[in-house]
């Protein structure tokens, strides 16, 4: 049974991530102390090595795409139908603008893609989810989402950080106690496939190691 503590707690976290990402690391986020130190621009570089092939024909939807990072590296690596929906829409108002100086078309729709993304069914190619599972307070019910929207046969790439189980459960243990700008619960990447499976996905392309403490896995509907 579910406690009120509980509820509310997953409310906190919830406030506590849209506050943060709508307001407080708006003008902060594309310089954060994250990005070197978890090498991310290196994920950027190994989805547009796996979608390359056909990047400029695939849509792709970037689901807490942010400041939108992952999105102008894969325009600039050529892909022209891109789209990216995150819970703060201040947020995107910065990715749009950003598209606009660099000419850019993007679908930006606000959204919580625990209850909803805004698009049809099988609408995309490739779904991309870097660093954003760990926000997720019921992330069957995204990934539910997220196969919805993918068409058959399409891939969703997600990248997680990767720690060894003590750190991540001492990691977890303070978020429960500290809360930290809304990362809810580190997984291991068994029970995120385990998850992703229940809801139909299979296994494409097998966890790989990519920056640092990063594991990307390739997940196909
Ligand atoms: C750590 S950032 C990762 C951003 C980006 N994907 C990257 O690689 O840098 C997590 C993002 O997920 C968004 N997010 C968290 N929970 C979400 C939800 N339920 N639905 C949509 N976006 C969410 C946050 O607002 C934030 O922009």
């Amino acid at each position: 049974m579910t406690s009120n503590f509980e509820i509310g707690n997953k409310k906190r976290y919830k406030v506590s991530n849209y506050r943060t990402y709508n307001d407080k690391v708006l003008d902060t986020y594309d310089n954060c102390i994250w990005i070197p130190i978890f090498k991310l621009k290196d994920i950027d570089r190994s989805v547009v090595q796996e979608l390359r092939d056909d990047i400029d024909k695939i849509h792709i939807l970037d689901v807490g795409c942010a400041t939108g990072r992952l999105l102008g590296t894969l325009s600039l690596a050529g892909a022209k139908n891109l789209y990216g929906t995150d819970i703060a829409p201040n947020i995107l108002k910065k990715v749009k603008e950003k598209a606009k100086k660099q000419n850019i078309d993007i679908d930006l729709k606000v959204s919580d893609a625990e209850i909803n993304i805004p698009w049809a069914d099988n609408r995309f190619d490739v779904i991309t989810l870097t660093g954003v599972y760990h926000h997720f307070i019921n992330p069957e019910k995204a990934l539910r989402e997220m196969y919805r929207v993918l068409k058959k046969n399409g891939r969703l790439i997600i990248i997680e950080p990767r720690f060894p189980m003590v750190i991540r459960q001492v990691l977890n243990l303070y978020l429960k106690i500290f809360m930290h700008e809304g990362d809810h619960r580190f997984f291991a990447h068994e029970k995120i496939t385990e998850v992703s499976q229940s809801v139909g996905f299979r296994v494409d392309i097998k966890p790989e190691n990519i920056a640092r403490f990063m594991l990307k896995t390739v997940y196909r509907k």
